[in-house]
């Protein structure tokens, strides 16, 4: 079997999925963290991979940036593949002065622009958020390693070129950065857990995203490349620590 996106067998994917936007980052983090990666996934280059972390079996998959990829990639994953535990490994912007560049930002709720969540049919806007467990388990392993990182809400925007700086709005609602997957990733998971009788539907989803603040739009920062990657590293391990306890 194989989905419109995804050319794996069930089975081919492990129950935990490590979600980074690029393909090739999952390709880097296959061959860096997973012994024996097997590539599962190559339609579009969107590369996906499965190996194991510890004897832990874990995947690594790309989503591509924005809420329709991340969207259609994360559900063929839940309702084809059986995926249990979505955890999106990414970066984002800070919008306010308190996140500094290289924290690692959990995303305890994620709000958006996007009309995502109107296919649901709810006669207002939908709270996304965060699995309680996989973010209890993140925030110990990162506290456990002495990494600095904030919890809260994340704005999910399908405008990365805006006409007006809106995500100050979002800051003053209490939004600590900006990214454009999360709002999407959550939805999927709570309509999977909740939505009972359809098809993969019935069973606990559970989703976290976790970010390296890779610039500012408060101040204008970015980071360089080793800088990136360095924090890039912390992000892993605390994801990693969390994979290996599913
Ligand atoms: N905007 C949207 N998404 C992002 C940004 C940003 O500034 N930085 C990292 N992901």
């Amino acid at each position: 079997m194989s989905t419109p996106h995804i050319a794996a067998v069930p089975g081919d994917i492990a129950q935990t999925v490590l979600l980074p936007g690029d393909p090739l980052r999952a390709k880097v983090v296959a061959e860096t963290y997973l012994e024996n990666p097997v590539c599962f996934n190559t339609i579009r280059n969107m590369f996906g991979y499965t190996g194991t972390y510890k004897g832990k079996k874990v995947s690594v998959m790309g989503t591509g940036m924005g809420i329709p990829s991340i969207g259609l990639y994360t559900h063929e994953l839940i309702h084809f593949y059986d995926v249990r535990n979505l955890i999106r490994i990414g970066s984002c912007g800070a919008i306010t002065p308190d996140v500094k560049i290289g924290d690692i930002i959990m995303a305890q709720g994620a709000c958006t622009d996007s009309s995502y969540a109107y296919q649901y049919g709810l006669q207002g806007s939908f709270s996304a958020i965060s699995s309680f467990d996989l973010l209890r388990r993140a925030v110990l392993a990162a506290e456990e390693r002495g990494y600095a990182f904030d919890v809260g809400n994340v704005f999910s925007t399908d405008i990365f070129y805006k006409e007006q700086p809106l995500w100050k709005k979002w800051a003053q609602v209490g939004c600590l950065a900006v990214e454009m997957e999360t709002y999407a990733l959550y939805c999927n998971a709570a309509r999977a857990t909740y939505a009972y009788g359809d098809a993969g539907a019935g069973h606990e989803v559970k989703a976290l995203g976790i970010f390296t603040v890779s610039d500012s739009l408060v101040t204008g920062e970015s980071t360089s490349a080793q800088e990136r990657q360095h924090n890039f590293t912390n992000m892993m391990d605390v994801a990693l620590d969390v994979a290996v306890q599913l």
